[in-house]
């Protein structure tokens, strides 16, 4: 079913974690360039390449490819210490220099203020909590929706962004005495700390839309990075239990500047199971009895890359599927962490939801559902060295058709384990 791309969509379709910076990192082989369009560093990719570990929040997960040039777009939101820290690990590896990667000057920048006010009114909520990364993302993104964020354009100008520190720290510090009671913070040291966050990110500044426009009119191949899954969209995810900004394919347009006809191609990543990290319903979690048959949250590297925080498990649900392919209009499924049901005598598969005909919309709804299931027996076989999709075990085919039929969507690439090459492509996708 090969075809060929110019330009592919990555995307996230249960709550996140689905192992997206795997799958960039594979597509990045054969792309030129790789963009991030949405999110902060509330987002964790955690790449495994030649025996080591990398971890990224911001920069794109296509930056260990020598040839790639990566780009974090307009709809993103920087706090500039998690990027220089990003940015000076792989400058350490002699990875990344000025010219590989490209930064909008529409990009919203995180100040201490937006991360203080995320963690206390997380706090202040108690039980109904988001739980947030604390990062800051929600009112950076409130600031930027009501027009008086900073951008990175703002922070590269010195007496622009002194000024627009000093009026927006005054205005927070009204609502950490009015609503935290919260000391008031002082805005020359913070002003002092983004100045010299300018001067080291200045040389990363670039007209990234028009750079990607004239990429693709070249006809090289551009991948666009999701961050976050279709769950967690600020519009259709579980609200209020969700991230604040557009994580579906169509965010991609938006966030970055980039035109959607121009968008060749879908590519929906999902994990062999679910997880969610963070507070909501999971209509599929695990009972206490079948997280004990599961792989324990080290060994199933179900350990949040940005907090820390175990991830909540539960059994592949095929009814949430259909309902974030036809939110991401998502062409092919990208099927990952196979390997994590191993060792299982029994594995259940949602395959709708009783008396729901369409994905409930609140989430009160949502907490009440009674997902029916479908048991298929396991394989009980590893499937860590396999190498082609015919050499699986047979009940592993059978798990994945299943899992096709259901979402009415072909499966392109199955992963076998966190590294590159523990990878069945059944599609290769920027080849003729
Ligand atoms: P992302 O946010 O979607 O990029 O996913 P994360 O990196 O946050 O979480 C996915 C975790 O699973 C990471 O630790 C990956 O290294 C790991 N991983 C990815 N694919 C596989 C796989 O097929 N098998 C196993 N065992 N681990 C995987
Ligand atoms: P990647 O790109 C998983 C979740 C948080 C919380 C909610 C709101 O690695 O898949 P925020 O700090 O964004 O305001 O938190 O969203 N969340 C993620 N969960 N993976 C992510 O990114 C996430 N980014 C945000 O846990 O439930
Ligand atoms: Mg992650």
């Amino acid at each position: 079913m090969s075809k060929r791309r110019t330009s592919i969509a990555i995307v996230g379709m249960q709550w996140g974690d689905e192992g997206k910076g795997k799958v960039i990192d594979l597509l990045s082989e054969e792309a030129c360039h790789i963009a991030r369009a949405q999110g902060g560093n509330n987002a964790g990719h955690t790449l495994v390449v030649g025996g080591k570990e990398f971890r990224f929040h911001l920069i794109p997960s296509g930056i260990l490819y020598p040839h790639t040039k990566c780009y974090i777009g307009g709809g993103t939101v920087i706090d500039p210490s998690s990027l220089l820290e990003e940015i000076e690990a792989l400058e350490g590896h002699g990875i990344l220099h000025a010219k590989r990667l490209h930064i909008s000057l529409y990009a919203h920048i995180v100040f201490p203020y937006h991360r203080l006010i995320d963690q206390l009114s997380e706090k202040q909520k108690g039980n109904e909590a988001v739980g947030t990364t604390g990062k800051g993302i929600g009112p950076c993104y409130t600031d930027k929706i009501n027009r008086c964020g900073i951008r990175f354009a703002d922070l590269l100008q010195d007496a622009v962004l002194k000024e627009k520190v000093r009026v927006a720290v005054a205005q927070k510090n009204q609502v950490l005495e009015r609503d935290y009671r919260h000391a008031p913070l002082d805005w020359e040291s913070i002003y002092r700390e983004y100045s010299a966050y300018a001067k080291r990110l200045a040389p990363f500044a670039a007209p990234v839309e028009e750079l990607l426009f004239s990429a693709l009119k070249k006809g090289e191949k551009i991948l666009f990075e999701g961050a976050q899954g279709a769950l967690l969209d600020i519009t259709f995810g579980t609200y209020p239990f969700v991230t604040s900004s557009c994580t579906l394919s169509g965010g991609i347009s938006a966030g970055f500047g980039f035109g959607p006809s121009k968008i060749d191609e879908t590519l929906g990543v999902t994990k062999a199971y679910t997880t969610r990290v963070g507070n909501g319903p999971l209509p599929t979690e695990l009972s206490p009895e079948e997280l004990t048959a599961f792989p324990d949250h080290t060994a199933a590297r179900e350990i949040g890359t940005t907090t820390g925080r175990k991830r909540r498990i539960g059994w592949f649900d095929a009814f949430l599927m259909r309902h974030t392919i036809c939110l991401n209009g998502a062409d092919s499924l990208a099927l990952m962490k196979l390997d994590i049901l191993d060792e299982l005598d029994e594995i259940k598969i949602c395959t709708g939801y009783k008396q729901c005909k369409t994905f409930p919309a609140t989430i009160d709804e949502l907490s009440r559902v009674v997902p029916v299931y479908e048991k298929l027996p396991g394989w009980k076989t590893s499937t860590r060295n396999v190498t082609v999709y015919d050499d699986l075990p047979p009940l592993a085919k059978a798990y994945i058709r299943r899992i096709e039929e259901l979402c009415e969507l072909p499966v392109s690439i199955i992963s076998v384990g966190p590294e590159r090459e523990k990878t069945l492509w059944l599609d290769r996708f920027f080849c003729e």
